[in-house]
């Protein structure tokens, strides 16, 4: 009962909310630089659901800010009030964090954030402190976005999509042991699509550039005529032609109707680049397989 009530006000939040005339701050620009802005963007997931309306409003919201090597753009545990976009240089991550079975504190770097990257939108798209301090490693140019601008138009879609993706990554052994953070970009970067039972989802011989991550149901791997592998709610595929550079190497069918989510080639290096170890070793597996088949290993 208490429960129905909630949901009701909020949704009647989210009216109210939409017909406040918010007026986003406008920050003069060159067309030059919001066209630099704009590919910054282009390749943000943070920011991939906004219509050309929302993203003129974005352009303008943004705040040219430099900070020299050594500063402290964000401190852990401090209220937040904006995010930054990177446009050059690089910025270290912290965390304090408590050391294991002790009241000890120590302070690890978590993270280095390049160009492209966005920085505190935790905070922002959380109500949340600052999780970690960021410092400057090299002299930064950014674009700050406020929290009014961020909340008013970036934030839902935003933190849906997260949502969305949170439970079934948790189920993703190649994720087990990446934080939450980590997690979270994997998620904004995905997209998801539904096969039937006997689709076919990669075939072998073709070019790929995408990896997959089986949501929901049963797949399989196929090549010379032979099962080679088998994919359940976790799994993953279509790595290899990511990792060597060649043609598919096998072909994946969906044995019951799937979900599976997926992410092009170059998020894929972006954010699965570090795993390489991990993903290496399905290789081994496949080489296994393969051989007991008696099959050509020649893509392995
Ligand atoms: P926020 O919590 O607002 O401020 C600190 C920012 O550091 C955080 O948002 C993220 O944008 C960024 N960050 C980068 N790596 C991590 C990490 N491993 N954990 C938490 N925050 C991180």
């Amino acid at each position: 009962q208490a429960k129905n009530r909630q949901s009701v006000s909020a949704e009647a939040y989210g009216e109210w909310n939409k017909k406040t005339n918010f007026v986003a701050p406008v920050h003069p620009k060159t067309p030059e630089v919001k066209e630099r802005i704009q590919e910054i963007l282009d390749n943000s997931f943070l920011f991939s659901s906004l219509d050309v309306e929302e993203i003129d409003v974005v352009l303008n919201a943004f705040e040219e800010v430099v900070v020299k090597k050594g500063e402290t753009l964000i401190k852990q545990g401090a209220d937040g009030d904006k995010l930054y976009l990177i446009e050059s240089g690089e910025a270290d991550v912290f965390k304090e964090v408590t050391k294991e079975g002790t009241n000890e504190k120590e302070t690890l770097k978590v993270n280095t954030m390049k160009p492209g990257d966005t920085v505190g939108e935790l905070a922002l798209m959380y109500n949340a402190p600052r999780a970690a301090t960021v410092v400057a490693a090299t002299d930064l140019k950014l674009w700050s976005l406020d929290r009014q601008t961020f909340t008013h138009i970036v934030r839902d879609a935003a933190a849906k999509k997260r949502e969305m993706y949170e439970e079934s990554l948790k189920e993703v052994e190649l994720l087990k042991d990446v934080d939450a953070y980590e997690r979270s970009k994997v998620a904004d970067a995905l997209k998801s699509q539904l096969y039937h039972a006997g689709d076919t989802i990669i075939r072998e011989g073709e070019a790929g550039d995408t990896f997959y991550l089986l949501l929901d149901g049963e797949a399989e791997a196929v090549k010379g005529g032979k099962v080679v592998m088998k994919y359940s709610r976790g799994s993953y595929f279509g790595e290899l032609a990511l990792l060597k550079n060649q043609p598919r190497a096998a072909t994946v069918t969906a044995k019951t109707d799937c979900k599976v989510a997926y992410m092009d080639r170059r998020s894929f290096k972006r954010l699965l680049g570090p795993l390489e170890g991990l993903l290496m070793r399905n290789m081994d597996h496949y080489r296994a397989v393969m051989t007991q088949l008696g099959l050509d290993t020649k893509y392995l």
